[in-house]
């Protein structure tokens, strides 16, 4: 089946109150738009196949700036002249399709299992409507039905009499229309109604006069349909989706040790007896293996934590790799490139870049690591910086396996310590360390004796 999806996305916003177009506004680290379209193209490779139009109108550069790289068809609506108006204006692109699917660009967590449910049910040509039933309907469109219980139509709020205002059952919006009537229906809008626009919804009294069938299902949940206008919408949908996603987490056998405090912003491939203390924040990609622990307050975005880590408060880890058994903090940073090899050890106020951490390799106290590459158990003391940067270009540190570097080294690269070397504490080493030996390179003590400490002038 051809399911054609149109995502209205063209309007302002202005309850927002902000430069940035509605759609654009996130959740969980998301573009609302973006979390339809990906609902879109679930739903369309699970019923066959189908183009996605988004109508754009207000902030349309920015927009398709932000989403351009998705294979998405984008058009225009200059003018708001109501949900119907938008629709039309993508329907030269609909053609052939055997259902067109209309969805909202700000009712970002709609599921696809409701999306193709209410696809099957239509299947055999019908008017298919996603409604809901609220013990608060204002604002919205309500069901209107015969005493068969059959719909007859929707009507908006502002053009309701009293009675119809008391039907609980609304229009969510989203609705899946025949592909052989669309665009004779949608032609035949009028716009003679209260808010002087062209409103999707009278398709439905044009699909009874034509004696063709609508039928209705219902989303699992109210979150799925709940649109966003105003900020405090939009927090109450991340809070809603972000504790669906702890609470897939704790399905999967992962502690969460309190689901409101925990963010997650992109996906999470966890493995089993994780631990996830409070106030962590997962962004992007993020791979956690078995038995990991993550304590308060550390932040992880792209990156890969290996089974039995122990990633310790306060940590910030960006596009790093963690092996297997490793300790990193508490506040520790590891930056892009960081790579740290099985039980490795990262500790306090130390920050890591561009540079691999062999294997049982220890770095615990006030360091900056970076274009370096460290074999294994290696001892970095603490204070130890590699000058990595003369001010125009960056050099690489080598150290070799089992080499001990003294506290307060810096090393100026490019230089290589060697295998099992030594620098002394307190070294700025400029040249390089053979295997074995001990590089020393600062000034020899000398003690005065009969030396008078000052005294105080009267
Ligand atoms: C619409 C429905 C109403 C339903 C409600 C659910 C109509 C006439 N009414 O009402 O039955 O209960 O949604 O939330 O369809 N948009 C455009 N171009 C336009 C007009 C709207 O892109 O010209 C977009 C808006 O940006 C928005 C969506 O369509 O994302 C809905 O438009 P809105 O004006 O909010 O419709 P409602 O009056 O809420
Ligand atoms: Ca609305």
């Amino acid at each position: 089946m051809r399911a054609d999806i149109v995502i209205l996305a063209a309007g302002q916003g202005s309850r927002m109150k902000s430069n940035l177009p509605k759609v654009l506004h996130t959740i969980a680290g998301k573009p609302m738009l973006e979390h339809v379209i990906l609902a879109a193209q679930n739903t369309q490779s699970m019923v066959g196949e189908g183009k996605i139009h988004v109508v754009v109108g207000h902030g349309a550069d920015q927009v398709k700036a932000a989403l351009g790289h998705y294979d998405l068809n984008w058009v225009h609506q200059d003018q708001q002249l109501g949900t119907g108006h938008a629709v039309q204006q993508a329907l030269p692109g609909c053609e052939g399709a055997d259902v067109v699917l209309v969805l909202y660009g700000d009712v970002p967590l709609i599921e696809p299992a409701s999306l193709i449910s209410l696809l099957n049910t239509s299947n055999i040509g019908s008017l298919g409507l996603l409604t809901i039933n609220l013990a608060n309907p204002s604002g919205y469109g309500r069901i209107i039905r015969n005493e068969s219980s059959r719909i007859l139509a929707i009507v908006e709020e502002k053009d309701a009499t009293p009675e119809q205002q008391a039907v609980s059952e609304i229009n969510t919006g989203i609705m899946a229309i025949p592909g052989n009537k669309v665009s004779h229906w949608i032609s035949s809008l009028k716009n003679n109604n209260a808010q002087g626009e062209f409103y999707l919804t009278d398709v439905v009294a044009m699909a009874v006069e034509q004696n063709v069938s609508v039928i209705n299902t219902q989303p699992q949940s109210r979150i799925e349909v709940e649109g966003v206008n105003s900020r405090i919408q939009q927090m109450e949908l991340e809070r809603a989706l972000q504790e669906k996603l702890a609470t897939d987490l704790m399905i999967n056998g992962v502690t969460v040790v309190d689901p409101k405090r925990l963010d997650i912003r992109g996906e999470v491939t966890a493995g089993h007896d994780i631990t996830l203390d409070i106030n962590v924040v997962l962004e992007g990609n993020v791979v956690l293996g078995d038995n990991v622990i993550i304590e308060p307050g550390c932040i992880i975005r792209n990156s890969v934590v290996g089974a039995g880590a122990i990633i310790k408060a306060n940590s910030i880890l960006e596009d790093a790799v963690v092996a297997a058994q490793c300790e990193v903090g508490p506040f520790a940073r590891l930056r892009p490139g960081a790579e740290l090899q099985e039980k490795a050890r990262v500790g306090n106020f130390v920050e890591i870049k561009k540079s691999i951490i062999g294997k049982g390799s220890k770095v615990n106290h006030l360091s900056y690591v970076g274009d370096a590459e460290l074999g294994d158990n290696v001892n970095v003391g603490a204070g130890t910086i590699t000058c990595n940067y003369d001010g125009v270009n960056k050099f690489k540190t080598v150290i070799g396996d089992g080499a001990f570097i003294g506290s307060n080294s810096a090393l100026v690269a490019p230089v290589t310590i060697g295998r099992g070397a030594t620098s002394g504490a307190g070294s700025t080493i400029t040249r390089d360390i053979p295997d074995e030996q001990l590089g020393v390179a600062r000034g020899r003590q000398r003690n005065l004796d009969g030396w008078q400490r000052p005294v105080k002038k009267h």
